[in-house]
């Protein structure tokens, strides 16, 4: 049986979208029969709207759906439900619990891991400044109500200012040199991803800042210049695992798409990467990534060996019958 899924993705920036697209390929490679067909809103919900609603004009058996904001995307996602085309949410939520199955971590849990661990990197006291995702986006808003409720059991820690990032390294630089400017006591810096960690690092160093003050991220991405590498370097003093969850979403979609039990949601695990694991995590990774590498090489291989059976059978066919 062949299936068409449509993939709706807020934005296909930056290697950690890039990552979660390459999973969904990964689990794919597996599946001849299925066919994937991927939009890329760039950050605009309007686009992923109109998006969303082309997949469902072309026919798609399933969509699998990022969205940018939750509110603006969420009436199409309701239209795919309504029409019986099963929706899988993975990484940000739509505003309604109208949808198939979510795939993702819990961004609520990374929140209050961010708060937890700041205490315990703080010795209990010190000022904090909160680096925000896009507004509207769930990621941005379960962080934000993880931290700030984590931050309830420990009195000694105090949110100063906030910056919000829009998920991106360059947006915050300006306004939070000025959040800094106002508040130089600040000793830690909670960033709502990695990339945005990378930017406020940049922003303590010209400002002569970066001794003093600690940074956390989210992602705990592979790759140079991202959270394992950045944890390494001593850029970030920690990165919280955020997996891109393509395979798991892929996963999910088959067994919808086949009538298999599934579940509806699906969280996907976080830990803290720190110095005291980070070298153990860049090892685990590695060997994954050459796994993953051997299993393209051995595709690669069951294919060519595929063509070369299908021409020799074709020459023999030629012999036998000529
Ligand atoms: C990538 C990203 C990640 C972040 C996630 C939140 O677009 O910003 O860095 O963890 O989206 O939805």
């Amino acid at each position: 049986m062949a299936y068409r899924i449509g993939f709706s993705q807020c934005s296909m920036d930056g290697p950690w979208r890039k990552a979660m697209l390459a999973g969904m390929q990964r689990e794919l490679s597996f599946h001849s029969e299925v066919e994937l067909r991927v939009t890329d809103a760039h950050d605009n919900s309007q686009r992923q709207q109109q998006q969303i609603r082309e997949l469902l004009r072309e026919g798609v058996d399933l969509l699998i759906v990022s969205p940018y904001e939750s509110e603006p995307v969420t009436p199409a996602v309701e239209q795919a439900m309504r029409q019986g085309i099963p929706v899988v949410l993975v990484d940000r939520r739509t505003g309604s619990p109208e949808y198939t199955a979510y795939v993702g971590g819990s961004n609520k849990a990374v929140g209050e891991m961010a708060a937890s661990y700041a205490d315990r990197l703080l010795g209990h006291q010190g000022r904090i400044i909160e680096i925000l995702g896009t507004p509207g986006s769930s990621a941005t808003s379960d962080r934000h109500q993880g931290f700030t409720e984590g931050l309830r059991a420990y009195p000694g820690l105090q949110v100063v200012g906030q910056v919000t990032g829009n998920w991106q390294e360059k947006t915050l630089k300006p306004a939070l040199a000025t959040a800094l400017q106002q508040h130089p006591d600040v000793s830690l810096i909670f960033a709502h991803n990695d990339a945005m960690g990378r930017g406020a690092f940049e922003v303590c160093q010209q400002l002569g800042l970066a001794k003093q003050i600690r940074i956390i991220g989210v992602d705990g991405l592979y790759g140079k210049g991202e959270g394992i590498d950045l944890v390494q370097r001593g850029v970030l003093d920690a990165s919280l695992l955020y997996s891109p969850g393509g395979e798991d979403a892929m996963r999910t979609a088959l067994k919808i798409l086949r009538n298999r039990p599934f579940k509806r949601e699906n969280l996907l695990g976080s830990i803290v990467i720190d110095s005291t694991n980070v070298e153990t995590m860049q090892q685990q990774t590695d060997k994954i990534v050459s796994q993953q590498q051997d299993v393209e090489r051995q595709q690669g291989l069951l294919q060519s060996l595929r063509a070369t059976y299908a021409s020799q059978q074709t020459i023999l066919y030629g012999l036998l019958f000529a």
